[in-house]
């Protein structure tokens, strides 16, 4: 049998980590031969609901959940641990400005970047998903100096799977032919949904659907606002999608991702692409043995360069609104 995997999930009580438990501790994310243990962090007021979370983990009997650990001190939490899938954020409250809301959420991943850099393996794969993803991802790295920075990564796979539905119902194809989407930069409604390089057994996309102002119109907005539309229409945000998205995002960095293709992930530029150095940003990325990779030499158009410099100014707005919260420069 194979050693455990310590796998964190920060916001395990929310409304993800009940989409994202079940399905991690059937070894939906890491296979069905790998026992897992799960480091189940929440805040204090929440720990009654975590407790009967665990309470159905322990009654599905799951044959891969070797141990699960709760608690609502981030130290505990990560010690030790190969995975971090950190959910658990401040939501917007009403009357909350959005400066706030960094202020709050820079406080969190503060703290948990510290966490992890004291406690986690050094070689973990932090995964943050909680909004402003890309921003989170970004603090918490700035508080992990002793980790290397390519164990970072913000979540724009949620996005990315919207895009490959949508082209897969207007084109009447299976989503798995679909290949090189992109959703350059930031998990927000300026992010680039980006079809050019986008194929179908070789073919472009684009010319399959001849129609631009289809794209324009409906495809880039319809993915750029989907989780306002998920809230309209359900009363609360997207759950299942995004714990699926979650699985999506960590089995492809562990697994590899398929050959002769790619998938978005918000990672931290090398300058590629004209992104200045360090920012968490939307990238085609491949995975190798663990290791993420930005996809290189990708043609631009000057139409595409000025969105994906859109989406680039939001971020840069969000890093310096909590600059000053950040140890290091
Ligand atoms: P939720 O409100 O149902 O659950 C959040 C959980 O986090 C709560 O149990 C809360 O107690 C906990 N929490 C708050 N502060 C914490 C802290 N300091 N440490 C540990 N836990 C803490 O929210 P839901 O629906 O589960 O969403 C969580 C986050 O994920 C939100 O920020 C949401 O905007 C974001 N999200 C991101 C997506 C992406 O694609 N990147 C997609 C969907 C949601």
């Amino acid at each position: 049998m194979k050693p455990p995997v310590r796998v964190a999930i920060t916001g395990a009580a929310g409304q993800i980590g009940y989409n994202l438990l079940f399905r991690i501790a059937a070894g939906d994310m890491l296979g069905n031969d790998q026992p897992i243990i799960l480091h189940l962090l929440d805040i204090a007021a929440a720990q009654h609901i975590l407790n009967g979370v665990v309470m159905e983990l322990h009654d599905c009997a799951f044959p891969l959940l070797m141990d699960i650990v709760t608690t609502d001190d981030p130290l505990i939490a990560f010690t030790d641990i190969d995975i971090a899938i950190l959910v658990g954020a401040r939501p917007r409250a009403k009357g909350m400005e959005r400066k706030d809301l960094l202020s709050a959420n820079a406080e969190i991943f503060s703290i948990q970047g510290k966490a992890l850099n004291q406690a986690a393996n050094r070689n973990v794969k932090v995964l943050v998903v909680g909004n402003p993803a890309n921003t989170n991802a970004y603090i918490t790295l700035k508080n992990a100096p002793d980790l290397p920075i390519k164990c970072f990564s913000a979540m724009l796979r949620l996005d990315h799977n919207r895009a490959l539905s949508q082209i897969a119902l207007k084109l009447g194809q299976p989503v798995s032919k679909i290949k090189k989407m992109i959703i350059w930069g930031n998990h927000s409604s300026t992010q680039f949904p980006d079809l050019s390089h986008a194929e179908i057994d070789g073919k472009k996309i684009l010319s399959l659907i001849e129609d631009q102002s289809w794209v324009e119109a409906y495809f880039i907005p319809t993915v750029q606002n989907r989780g306002t539309a998920i809230i309209e229409a359900r009363g609360s945000s997207s759950a299942a999608s995004a714990a699926n998205a979650i699985i999506n995002h960590i089995q492809d960095w562990c697994f590899d991702t398929k050959k002769d293709d790619w998938v978005t992930m918000g990672i931290p530029s090398d300058g590629s692409y004209d992104i200045p150095e360090g920012v968490i940003y939307g990238f085609p990325a491949t995975c190798q043995a663990g290791t993420y990779h930005i996809v290189q030499g990708l043609e631009i158009n000057n139409i595409a360069k000025l969105k994906m410099f859109a989406t680039y100014q939001e971020l840069l707005e969000e890093k310096n609104a909590i600059k000053h919260l950040l140890p290091r420069q």
